[in-house]
């Protein structure tokens, strides 16, 4: 695809803890990597179009460039999806999924707040396609999901823009606040797309 539209999130107001400014700044940033990575591939594909293969040239960092946008892209996408106010806990096919891979929701929570505070990224948990079951990865960068073939269901922001404004540099009560307001069932809502094999790009719905 030569050109991504940028996705609405309207629903990102309102949640206690993070602040309606940060969240728009935020949204800011995601429209920023959108607008990158459609200049990037557009320069891209004015390269190919000359026939341009010099290695090691402006055609490699635009490789580079363009997977941290498109990661970038994606990555927010799940956060902002994935955020709401509904509080309830995980339940149903996604419970008994995280019972399977972490013994029970408890130690699911536990983990992913451990992971996310070892992470200077982001922090995901994804569903293995191969093996069929959770597990939650970090990583530094944009581009840095490390797993072929898994699925990200939620996806946790550990980029200082993500927390400072509201939190400074409380890692810790930025994670408990952000966790307190995942919508279990958006995340639900992909670990089925994800074992239906229907992957594709989710637009939020109220
Ligand atoms: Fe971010």
């Amino acid at each position: 695809m030569s050109s991504i539209p940028v996705q609405q999130y309207p629903h990102l107001a309102g949640f206690d803890g993070l602040s309606e400014r940060c969240m728009k700044d935020h949204f800011h940033l995601y429209e920023g990597y959108v607008r990158k990575y459609n200049e990037l591939f557009a320069q891209l594909e004015s390269l190919q179009a000359l026939g341009s293969v010099r290695a090691g040239g402006d055609k490699e960092s635009l490789k580079v460039d363009i997977a941290f946008a498109l990661g970038a892209i994606k990555n927010h996408e799940l956060y902002f999806d994935i955020l709401g106010n509904d509080g309830h806990e995980p339940t149903g096919e996604l419970a008994e999924e995280i019972a399977r891979s972490f013994h029970s929701v408890p130690q699911y929570l536990l983990d992913l707040k451990q992971t996310a505070l070892l992470g200077r990224g982001w922090a995901w948990t994804a569903y293995d396609l191969d093996q069929g079951y959770l597990f939650n990865y970090e990583a530094g960068a944009q581009n840095g999901m490390p797993v072929w073939n898994t699925f990200p269901i939620l996806a946790v922001d550990l980029y200082g823009h993500a927390y400072f404004y509201d939190f400074g540099n409380n890692r810790l009560a930025y994670v408990e606040t952000f966790m307190g307001h995942i919508a279990w069932n958006r995340v639900a809502a992909r670990l089925a797309a994800a074992k239906a094999g229907k992957i594709g790009r989710l637009a939020w719905v109220p």
